[in-house]
């Protein structure tokens, strides 16, 4: 029945049917009617209700797939491999199954939607099916393990540089994995790695983009601290050139970085858009918790934070709160 129903909305696109109309046409009830509309828009297919004109189909959802992904992938190494899944617990967990199996640098797993996307600090992250970029690049690089943050510094450099020649749209970064758009997180990553004391075997970026949700998708206790592509841009974007474009920067900065071995650079990028330095912050870590002003980064890449007293508190993790115009995000 869900598929007459969506049959009725593409041959009438662009118009308003209503739920009367649809529902005597197939001989089910309007309540019917209106549970599967639900089930579509929850699938991605963008249909506007309004009361009283009833129902119109605006946009199908976007698939990715393997091939236009593939076409479109102007890189050597990066996301030349890639793992494409409609649904899956969590493409960090896929990728570290790969990379345990022997998987290449730049092998990249994607799914439409994760069940159990995890996020930072045990965080869950929420991934709906087909509005946002949910996937993981393995990397391999020649590096200690104490160099690890520079490879979450290089991925959110990369990533915002990619949405913005994209977008056009201004975009910080907040120490260390948030991209922001407006004050608000539009990204995260995750970055996680397999290492002895003084080699890494692989590290697994993860990376979630909330791209195509719209206000609705959000979940209400982060509709004041997230953020989507759509909502900031007021139009939906093609996810294939966004991936394309992301593995593309991610590819140049890394392998730059890794031939150079300076991370001063990729710092200072950090520092240009950096939303986090020369605002008051708090500082949530296992065991303390202050308030602070965020002064600079480390050339280790920590956070440098100036308190009341005047010390200096070196953040090497934990959770920073930047305090905005809206109070702490
Ligand atoms: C954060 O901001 O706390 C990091 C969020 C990272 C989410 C991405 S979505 C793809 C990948 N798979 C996961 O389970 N998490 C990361």
């Amino acid at each position: 029945m869900r598929d007459k129903i969506l049959k009725v909305l593409v041959d009438n696109r662009d118009e308003f049917l209503s739920g009367e109309a649809i529902s005597s046409y197939l001989g089910i009830t309007r309540s019917a009617v209106w549970k599967h509309i639900k089930s579509l828009q929850q699938d991605g297919f963008e249909i506007e209700s309004r009361p009283g004109l009833g129902y119109r189909l605006l946009a199908l959802p976007e698939e990715l797939d393997l091939i236009s992904l593939n076409e479109i992938m102007k890189t050597q190494i990066m996301g030349k491999s890639i793992e494409l899944h409609q649904v899956i617990d969590s493409t960090n967990n896929r990728a570290r199954e790969l990379a345990l199996e022997g998987a290449d640098e730049g092998t990249l797993i994607i799914a439409e939607t994760q069940l159990e996307g995890r996020g930072r600090l045990s965080r869950s992250w929420i991934s709906p099916r087909g509005k946002g970029i949910w996937m993981s690049l393995i990397l391999k690089p020649d590096l200690s393990p104490d160099q690890a943050p520079h490879i979450t510094a290089i991925a959110a450099v990369a990533i915002r540089k990619a949405l913005n020649r994209a977008t056009g749209l201004d975009i910080g970064i907040k120490w260390p994995n948030d991209i922001i758009i407006d004050g608000k997180k539009v990204c995260g990553i995750l970055t996680e790695m397999h290492a002895d004391i003084d080699r890494i075997y692989y590290v697994v970026v993860g990376i979630g983009i909330n791209v195509n949700m719209t206000q609705e998708d959000l979940p209400v206790e982060l509709s004041s601290t997230a953020t989507s592509l759509r909502i900031a841009l007021g139009r939906n974007l093609d996810r294939r050139q966004l991936i394309a474009l992301i593995m593309e920067e991610i590819e140049e900065i890394y392998y730059t970085y890794l031939e150079n071995r300076d991370f001063k650079q990729i710092l200072d990028l950090c520092r240009q858009y950096s939303v986090t330095l020369n605002r008051p912050v708090k500082v949530i870590g296992r065991d303390t918790s202050f308030e602070g002003f965020a002064v600079d980064f480390d050339e280790d890449g920590s956070l440098l934070v100036k308190k009341e007293d005047g010390n200096i508190i070196k953040v090497m993790s934990g959770d920073v709160s930047v305090r905005g115009e809206g109070g702490y995000v």
